[in-house]
C-alpha cells in the first residue's frame, strides 16, 4: 500500500492521530472540530499556561466555550503539550502559528521557521503537514519544503505538504471553522488529495486548488480586497466630511443596488491580526518580482490616517464647545479591534489613546471584553462605562459593542464623537459623526 493510500485509510477510519501546532484563535477551534469529527488531537504550543489551561479543559478563546472543550479533554480527544516530541506519534499536523509584520512591514517568518524546525526533528514517512498561517505566496514550497525534504523523504510520495488558508472570523456566530469552506492546495496532486481527504472528515465544504501558491494567494486576495475597499470607504468618508454629507446614509442607499455593489464602511482605522497585516505580505513579495502593489500602499496610507483624523475631529468638536483638548477628559468606548470580541491586536483604539495622550488629554476607557490593556506601551485598566461617561468632556465610540447602552450615553454625555455610526437613529446636538 502506498503512503497516500495508508494515510487516507487512517484518516477515513479516524485512526490518524492529528496534531495542531499553535493553539490560538485559529488552532484551538480547529482542534475542537477535528476532535468532534472523531480524531484524537494533540495540540502543541510554546506557552505552558495555554497548554495547562487546555489540559484542565478551560478555554481562553472566545469562540470555543469551556463547556465545549471540557468534555473533549475529559474524553481524551484533545490533549496539549509544549513537547514537540509528540510529533513522532502524529499522522497529521496543522500549523497555526502567528505571522506578524516586523516594524519595517516585512513578514516575520520566525514562528513558522521555528515550529517547522521542531517538527522536522520528529518528522516521519506517511505524514501530512498543512500550513494554515497567512503568508506570502511561495512560503510552503520555498521555505517549508526544503526543511522537510532534508531528511531524504520525497514530497507527494513519502509525505504530503499543503497550504490551507484559515478564514475564521472571530465573534461571528453564523460562520465558524466547520461551515466556512476550506480551500486547500498541495505541493503535488497527491498532497492536495491527502489534505482534502483530511478536511472532508471534519468540515462541511472543501475546495481543492491546483497548488500551494494558489491557496496562499487566495487568502491574500480576500484580505487585500477587504483592506482596499475599507480604504475606499474611508476616503469617501473624508470627502463627505469636507462636503457636509452623511457618509453612512450614502453607503446605506448605495447598498440598495441589487448588483455590482458591496457595502464597506469607514471607521477609526484598521485592526486585528489580518486585514492591516496580510496585504503587506503580498506587497513585500511582489516587490521582489519588480511589481509595486500600489493599491495596497495607498489603502494602507488612507487607513493609517484615520486615527489622526478621529483625534482631529475630537479636538475640533471640543473647540466648538470652547474646551481645548489639552487637559480635557476623553472617554473611549470600546478598545477591541471590532465589535463583540476581546482582541486588541492592531486596534485603532490603541493609536487613538496614544494620540490623545500626546495632545494632553486625560484618557479613560470602558470595554466589557477588555478589562485591561497592557500592550504597545499602554498600561490601563478599564472603568465602568457610566462613570467614564459622567466624568468625560467628550466620549468617543471606537468599537460599537452591542452591549453598550447607547440611549443612556446620548442622554448623559456632554459631547460624543461616533466613529462607527453606532448612534444611527439618534439625534442630538451633542453627537458628532464620522
Ligand atoms: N485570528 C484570526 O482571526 C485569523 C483569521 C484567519 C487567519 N489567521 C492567521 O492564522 C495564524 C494564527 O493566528 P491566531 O490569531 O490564531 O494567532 P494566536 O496568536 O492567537 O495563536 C498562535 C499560537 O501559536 C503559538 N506559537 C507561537 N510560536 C509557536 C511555535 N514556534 N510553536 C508552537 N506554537 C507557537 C502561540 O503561543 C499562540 O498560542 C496567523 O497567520 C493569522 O494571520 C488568523
Amino acid at each position: 500500500m502506498s503512503h497516500l493510500e495508508e494515510l487516507r485509510r487512517r484518516i477515513e477510519s479516524r485512526q490518524a492521530r492529528a496534531g495542531v501546532v499553535g493553539l490560538g484563535y485559529v488552532g484551538l477551534p480547529l482542534a475542537v472540530e477535528l476532535a468532534h469529527a472523531g480524531f484524537c488531537v494533540t495540540g502543541i504550543d510554546v506557552l505552558a499556561p495555554k497548554v495547562d489551561a487546555i489540559n484542565r479543559g478551560e478555554s481562553y478563546v472566545q469562540d470555543v466555550p469551556t463547556d465545549v472543550l471540557k468534555p473533549l479533554v475529559e474524553a481524551g480527544k484533545i490533549r496539549a503539550t509544549t513537547d514537540f516530541g509528540a510529533v513522532a506519534q502524529l499522522d497529521t499536523i496543522n500549523i497555526c502559528v502567528p505571522t506578524p509584520l516586523r516594524k519595517t512591514k516585512d513578514p516575520d517568518m520566525s514562528y513558522i521557521v521555528s515550529s517547522c524546525q521542531e517538527i522536522a526533528k520528529y518528522f516521519h514517512a506517511g505524514m501530512l503537514v498543512i500550513l494554515e498561517s497567512t503568508t506570502y505566496p511561495g512560503t510552503t514550497d520555498e521555505l517549508m519544503l526544503p526543511m522537510f525534504e532534508a531528511g531524504g523523504l520525497k514530497v507527494g510520495e513519502d509525505f504530503f505538504l499543503c497550504f490551507s488558508p484559515e478564514r475564521v472570523d472571530p465573534g461571528n456566530p453564523q460562520f465558524q471553522t466547520k461551515n466556512i469552506p476550506k480551500v486547500v492546495g498541495g505541493i503535488t496532486a497527491a498532497c492536495t488529495q491527502a489534505g482534502a481527504a483530511f478536511y472532508r472528515q471534519a468540515l462541511d465544504t472543501v475546495v481543492p486548488v491546483g497548488s500551494t501558491r494558489v491557496a496562499e494567494m487566495v487568502k491574500l486576495l480576500e484580505n487585500t480586497f477587504r483592506m482596499i475597499n475599507i480604504g475606499l470607504a474611508n476616503e469617501i468618508a473624508l470627502m463627505c466630511d469636507r462636503m457636509g454629507i452623511n457618509v453612512w446614509e450614502v453607503i446605506d442607499a448605495a447598498a440598495t443596488k441589487p448588483f455590482g455593489f458591496m457595502p464597506f464602511y469607514p471607521g477609526p482605522g484598521l485592526g486585528g491580526h489580518c486585514i492591516p497585516i496580510d496585504p503587506f505580505y503580498l506587497s513585500w513579495k511582489t516587490k521582489q518580482a519588480g511589481i509595486e502593489a500600489r493599491f495596497i500602499e495607498l489603502a494602507g496610507y488612507i487607513n493609517g490616517q484615520m486615527p489622526h483624523f478621529i483625534v482631529d475631529k475630537i479636538q475640533n468638536a471640543l473647540n466648538e464647545h470652547t474646551k481645548p483638548l489639552k487637559g480635557s477628559r476623553v472617554h473611549v468606548m470600546g478598545v477591541a479591534y471590532k465589535r463583540d470580541i476581546d482582541d486588541v491586536r492592531e486596534s485603532p483604539a490603541l493609536d487613538i489613546i496614544h494620540l490623545l495622550g500626546r495632545r494632553g488629554a486625560v484618557v479613560s476607557y470602558s470595554d466589557p471584553f477588555v478589562p485591561q490593556i497592557a500592550t504597545d506601551g499602554i498600561e490601563m485598566r478599564g472603568v465602568d462605562a457610566g462613570a467614564g461617561i459622567a466624568a468625560a468632556d467628550c466620549v468617543v465610540i471606537v468599537t460599537d459593542h452591542k452591549s453598550f447602552d447607547y440611549a443612556d450615553l446620548v442622554g448623559r454625555a456632554r459631547l460624543i464623537v461616533d466613529t462607527r455610526n453606532a448612534l444611527k437613529g439618534f439625534t442630538s446636538d451633542t453627537i458628532v459623526r464620522l
